[in-house]
């Protein structure tokens, strides 16, 4: 049986993407590589009931915290990467912790793949999606062995989206719509999106928690009132943003033109902190923006002090608020999502949840908390507002709670804890790697500390 892209959609449609080159590649050419890397236990396609789940960007910082609680839950894992903004390293150390994690349950690791190819390049796409489709043999009929995709591959940097706007709409947007349509014609229906607190824009300024209600995509009734919520965007302040909510928008058009889709949409609030191992963290390439990393960066000596935007802000302490989420507890989020989407328990077949604690913290919090577990100064320096911050945002966290079952349990001194042991793991490795470049050993670091 052959897969139909818009099954019930005829006039209107777009043409198949399908194992075509994308049209969309201004300023961010899709690469040519496709090289596999297999690291499982058992690289068998036949093992644990022969079901995938699909991760792209799933070697960034929330790709692979995900990646890893898929593992951990018992899901094979396929990778899509291009590298951009990521490091094959990590990869390694996914794997890594998963057999860990499945040796001390006395359980069998899921297999991982890792495909090095841009999430766009559809032809690279659809030899990965064909060697995935199984023919039943009762019936005869096709389908695939992934059965849900998890999508994080997108760029994020909100100053550089407003310098060249193209290159995210490129990426983010059209390449979702080729994405989509091409995991349609091979039935793949499952699609759990990357989405960002940021679709909220300026209503984050009315200094009440957002509900999901707060930006819908459909007209709804919000709760405790009879006040009707147009589908829309208020005020959002940057191109990255807009692209973001653009996605929602356009994902749940395709939901609600075909009901076979379940698609979720994650919003999430400020994701810090990494796994307890200290063997993943956040480490983007290029200069940090989000104030964890720069704050590590004062903290290992290369910024001398942290800029503080904002000291007026209409908050306790004067300084930005927001619901700061421990990123494994952020990653749990997404395999209740897709628990919930796979059982077919969602509410609606397009749904969005907020990723966030409920509670805010301040900037100036995250520094006393740090500086406390860290026992390092941190200096800083107070500055003006960040163009296009918000002064607070923060989460109501009920619908995940009750739709999906999930609760965050870390704190913001967890998240600062762990980020405080993935620096001393990162020192030690590096003191180790020049050792071992002393004694004339070429050894690369993170590879040879965690291959197994
Ligand atoms: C940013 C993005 C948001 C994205 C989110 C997660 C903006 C405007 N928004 O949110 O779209 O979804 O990251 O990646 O960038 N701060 C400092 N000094 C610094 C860095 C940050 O004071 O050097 C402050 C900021 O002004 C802000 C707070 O720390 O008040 C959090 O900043 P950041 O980590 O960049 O996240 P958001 O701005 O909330």
């Amino acid at each position: 049986m052959a897969f139909n892209l818009f099954p019930r959609s005829d006039a209107g449609s777009p043409p198949s993407p399908a194992c075509s080159s994308p049209s969309s590649d201004i300023d961010t050419p899709a690469t040519g590589r496709s090289v596999l890397f297999d690291g499982s236990l058992n690289a068998s396609l036949d093992n644990l009931h022969n079901q995938y789940i699909l991760v792209t960007g799933g070697l960034g910082f929330i790709g692979s915290h995900t990646s890893l609680e898929l593992l951990k839950s018992g899901y094979n894992v396929i990778i899509i990467d291009d590298l951009s903004n990521s490091f094959q390293t990590v990869f390694d150390r996914v794997r890594l912790l998963a057999q860990r994690y499945h040796q001390t349950q006395g359980t069998e690791c899921p297999t991982l793949q890792l495909h090095d190819i841009d999430y766009r390049n559809i032809p690279a796409l659809c030899t990965l999606l064909d060697n995935h489709k199984i023919t039943s043999s009762w019936d005869s009929t096709e389908r695939s062995s992934i059965i849900g995709v998890i999508h994080f591959a997108a760029f994020k940097a909100v100053e550089e989206s407003i310098r060249q706007p193209l290159k995210y709409y490129s990426n983010n947007v059209s390449g979702l719509i080729d994405f989509t349509a091409t995991l349609g014609t091979y039935g793949i229906k499952n699609f759990i999106f990357s989405s960002s607190a940021t679709v909220y824009g300026t209503i984050a300024n009315r200094g009440v928690p957002l509900k999901e209600e707060h930006c819908v995509h459909r007209p709804e009734t919000f709760p405790g009132t009879n006040e009707m919520v147009e589908q829309g965007c208020t005020g959002i302040t940057n191109p990255y943003g807009r692209t973001k909510w653009m996605c929602e928008a356009i994902l749940a058009d395709l939901a609600f033109s075909d009901p076979e889709w379940t698609i979720v949409a994650l919003r999430y609030f400020n994701p810090i902190g990494c796994d307890e191992s200290g063997l993943l963290g956040e480490d983007p390439k290029g200069v940090p923006t989000n104030l964890l990393p720069v704050v590590v960066k004062v903290m290992t000596g290369q910024y001398e002090q942290l800029s503080m935007f904002g000291t007026d802000w209409d908050t306790p302490d004067g300084t930005a608020v927001r619901d700061f989420i421990h990123v494994s507890d952020l990653a749990r989020g997404h395999i209740a999502a897709l628990a919930t989407a796979t059982k077919g328990e969602l509410r609606e077949n397009f749904r969005t949840f907020n990723l966030g604690t409920g509670d805010g913290n301040s900037v100036s919090d995250v520094v006393e908390a740090m500086e406390t577990v860290s026992q390092r100064p941190i200096p800083t320096k107070a500055v003006g507002r960040r163009e296009g911050d918000v002064g607070s945002c923060v989460a109501m966290a009920g619908r995940g709670q009750a739709e999906l079952k999930w609760k965050t349990e870390k704190t913001l001194r967890d998240a600062c804890k762990d980020i405080v042991n993935f620096l001393r793991v990162r020192e030690e490795e590096e003191e180790q790697s020049l050792q071992r470049q002393g004694q004339g050993q070429r050894v690369p670091l993170a590879v040879a500390e965690v291959s197994s």
